[in-house]
């Protein structure tokens, strides 16, 4: 691990954070005085608890210190700073280091997002993601992805926007690829599947896809495993196996292309770039069709669900990735 991570397990922060979320929540209306008095509701215990407690075991209670401390980064990796959408370290009046927390998506940006439902990533305008507008705001590439682009810059750890919109990566001319999928058409995008209701019915915080039922069940009846069977052999090795299996193959594939065209080569997205070494390690210079292969694979890679946010552009992309390069198909693969 490159980058000092630090997790901040400080209660009194957090209910600090807590209270500031409930004082920032607008007063209940009162109803008009002719109308009846509203029946009171179903109460719904909220265990804040057990809430507080799923935020704290998750990634967004997590700090890339190397980030947090730093202009321009702090606007994603502090969440004070992207609640009031800052982006200088000066601005902040803070002494210590604030992660994703209760604030950044329950006050200023983030709840403004959560309401709206729309948000434009550096990839496509107004995307309709309802209350997971705010979660794109962050995970997202940072930049549109330029083939010339002599620095070589490498999709931000955060790829998972461009992949779930397929408005990302580095396209082949003359394909037509499906954007489109069943998957970015669902209420909600992201919270529908990684904040899925625990038993009792309030929003779970982990942030993990750990109900399969609950997020993929509507429409995959009786499915237990998310690395559900593949509809077709897409890296070609004869086997249609698990789809999550058959989008690693075929990063395996391109990646051993991509070494091929270098001579043995290699290459490793850090620092905001995409850096190639040739087999003795020295730093290389690649053509357009290596650095395309290689910015889809690192996207794709770093998306973290192996082509599950949007299958059929992720199989395209890497399949049309490998066919620039290396002039022909994925050998005995189905074509998408
Ligand atoms: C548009 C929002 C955004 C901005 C701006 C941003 N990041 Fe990130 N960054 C993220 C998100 C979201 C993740 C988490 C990705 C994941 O885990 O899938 C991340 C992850 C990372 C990681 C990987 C951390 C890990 O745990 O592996 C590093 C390193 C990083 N960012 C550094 C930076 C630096 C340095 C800057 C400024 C030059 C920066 N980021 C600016 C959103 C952003
Ligand atoms: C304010 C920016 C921000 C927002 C909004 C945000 N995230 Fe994150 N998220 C991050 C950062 C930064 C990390 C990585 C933390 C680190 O390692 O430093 C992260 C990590 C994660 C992880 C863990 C990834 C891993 O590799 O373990 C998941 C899952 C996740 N976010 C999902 C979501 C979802 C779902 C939403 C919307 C409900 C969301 N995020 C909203 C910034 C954000
Ligand atoms: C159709 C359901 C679904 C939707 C919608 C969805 N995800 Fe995911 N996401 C998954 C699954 C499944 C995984 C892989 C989990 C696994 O392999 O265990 C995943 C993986 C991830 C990871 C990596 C987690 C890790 O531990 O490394 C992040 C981060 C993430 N998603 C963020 C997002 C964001 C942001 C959005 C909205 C743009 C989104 N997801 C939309 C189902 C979904
Ligand atoms: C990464 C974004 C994010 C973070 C961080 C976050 N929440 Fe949430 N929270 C959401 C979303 C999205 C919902 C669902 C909102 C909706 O459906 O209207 C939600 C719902 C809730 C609810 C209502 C639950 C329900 O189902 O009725 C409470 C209470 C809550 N959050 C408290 C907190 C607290 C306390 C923290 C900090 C420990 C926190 N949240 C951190 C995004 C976040
Ligand atoms: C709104 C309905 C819906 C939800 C929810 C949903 N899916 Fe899908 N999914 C589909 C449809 C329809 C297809 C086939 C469409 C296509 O191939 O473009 C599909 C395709 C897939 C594929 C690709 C299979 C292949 O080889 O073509 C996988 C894998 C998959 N879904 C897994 C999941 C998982 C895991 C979840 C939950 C995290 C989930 N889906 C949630 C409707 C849904």
């Amino acid at each position: 691990m490159l980058h000092k991570k630090v997790k901040p397990v400080i209660l009194s922060l957090i209910l600090f954070l807590f209270s500031l979320l409930t004082v920032g929540c607008p007063p209940a209306q009162e109803p008009a005085p002719q109308e009846p008095a509203p029946q009171p509701q179903e109460a719904q215990e909220i265990d804040i608890t057990e809430l507080v407690t799923q935020w704290v075991e998750s990634g967004h209670s997590s700090i890339t210190l190397y980030a947090a401390e730093r202009d321009g980064c702090v606007a994603c990796h502090d969440g004070g700073a992207f609640a009031q959408q800052l982006t200088e370290v000066a601005q902040l009046e803070r002494d210590f280091h604030v992660a994703t927390d209760c604030r950044a998506c329950h006050t200023g940006r983030g709840n403004e997002l959560l309401q709206a439902g729309t948000v434009s990533i550096p990839t496509q305008e107004n995307v309709e993601a309802g209350t997971g507008a705010q979660c794109l705001a962050c995970h997202n590439e940072r930049r549109a992805p330029d083939i010339n682009d002599e620095r070589r810059a490498a999709p931000h750890p955060s790829s998972q926007a461009g992949v779930f919109t397929g408005t990302g990566g580095i396209r082949a001319a003359n394909f037509d690829y499906q954007e489109e999928s069943p998957h970015n058409q669902i209420d909600n995008s992201c919270v529908s599947c990684h904040m899925t209701p625990v038993d009792a019915g309030w929003a779970s915080h982990t942030f993990a896809v750990d109900n399969t039922e609950a997020a993929c069940g509507d429409c995959h009846r009786g499915i237990t495993d998310v690395n559900l069977a593949a509809g077709a052999d897409y890296d070609g090795d004869g086997d249609a196996k698990g789809f999550q299996d058959e989008v690693a193959g075929l990063l395996s594939l391109l990646e051993e292309a991509i070494s091929k065209e270098i001579n043995g080569g290699s290459f490793e997205a850090g620092g905001g770039v995409i850096k190639f070494t040739n087999g003795a390690g020295n730093e290389i210079q690649v053509p357009n069709e290596v650095y395309q292969a290689a910015y889809n694979h690192t996207l794709v890679a770093q998306d973290g669900s192996l082509g599950l946010h949007n299958p059929i552009f992720v199989v395209q992309l890497l399949q049309q990735s490998y066919r620039e390069l290396t002039g022909k198909d994925v050998p005995d693969a189905d074509i998408q």
